[in-house]
């Protein structure tokens, strides 16, 4: 038997995987592909304080080895999720995470306040790293002042696990690492989407309404295992790793690198089987390398 439980902090999972923001739904469009208990959390579609239409079609493009995406937060908002998504998704046998996005500070604060009152949910990741909506999101991930003040905001009132989720759209990730590390983070996931854009030769017009949009899958990948090294090497709160991986190959890197936990994104989009299957050659890796805990793989990349 292998060991593949881990903590962030005082929350448990009983494996390393998680499936993240806006590519898993509430998890139940998936539940006819696999046990949602199998997973070590999963993480709700980004909500927001009001509803949100999201961006205009199209707002979703492929890319060599990835895709652009510009849903723009389309949701019901967080009274709405309470009261109709909660209540249909808290018996699922592992940790949901709600990912929290705002235009502006009193938005997140007045969101995680909400959040903060379900008891089935022990964590939220605040996302200040969208790069697809016009106000806020973004442009509170990119520097260190802004990303500390909305979780100095946020810590008065979330009482329970907090997880900041990083922008890769940065210098220094590290130092924005560190920032809000010190308002009392208690985790930190990363990366968020890259900013790009795709453009139709034989048109002349962008493939995105929105002109740019977030580029994820296997093509980020390099840059987001890069970040996650950083990162880990510079704050003392668990790193949450995530960016193109595709297979169990590619969390073990990520572990390697330092994540104390991963997230599937795209890949949900290719196979919904593949989280799962991940927690599988994790197991097989781990039998197959004499490793008997994760947590001895966390940060154990050999540099010498
Ligand atoms: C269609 C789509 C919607 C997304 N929506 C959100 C969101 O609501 N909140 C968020 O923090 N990240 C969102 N993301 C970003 C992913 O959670 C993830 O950070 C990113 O895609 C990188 O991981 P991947 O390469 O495994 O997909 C979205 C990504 C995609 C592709």
């Amino acid at each position: 038997m292998v060991n593949l439980e881990v903590k962030l902090k005082d929350m448990i999972l009983k494996n390393p995987v998680m499936t993240a923001s806006g590519t898993f739904g509430y998890g139940e469009e998936f539940e006819d592909f696999i046990d949602i208990s199998q997973l070590g959390g999963i993480l709700v579609k980004g909500t927001t304080r009001h509803h949100r239409e999201g961006n205009p079609y199209p707002r979703m493009a492929e890319t060599p080895s990835g895709m652009l995406n510009a849903v723009g937060l389309q949701n019901k908002g967080v009274e709405y999720f309470c009261n109709n998504i909660y209540p249909r998704i808290n018996h699922y046998d592992t940790n949901i995470l709600v990912n929290v996005s705002g235009s502006v500070i009193e938005d997140y604060v007045e969101t995680a306040a909400m959040i903060n009152e379900l008891d089935k949910i022990p964590a939220i990741e605040l996302n200040i790293s969208c790069p697809n909506v016009k106000e806020g999101g973004m442009a509170f991930g990119t520097s260190c002042a802004s990303a500390a003040s909305v979780v100095r905001a946020v810590r008065k009132v979330y009482k329970k696990h907090l997880m900041v989720k990083l922008s890769p759209n940065v210098t220094d990730i590290a130092e924005i690492a560190k920032a809000v590390e010190a308002e009392g983070a208690d985790s930190v996931s990363l990366i968020n989407t890259l900013l790009g854009m795709a453009i139709d030769s034989e048109t002349r017009r962008p493939l995105l309404s929105t002109i740019t949009g977030g580029l994820s899958g296997p093509c980020v990948k390099p840059v987001a295992l890069r970040m996650v090294w950083q990162v880990a090497q510079a704050v003392n709160i668990p790193v949450v790793g995530l960016g193109g991986i595709m297979n169990a190959k590619d969390a073990i890197e990520f572990i390697l690198a330092g994540a104390t936990a991963i997230q599937i994104g795209t890949a949900n989009f290719i196979d919904p089987q593949v989280s799962v299957k991940i927690v599988e050659g994790i197991k097989d890796y781990m039998i197959r390398h004499q490793v008997s805990d994760i947590n001895d793989l966390i940060g154990a990349i050999n540099l010498k």
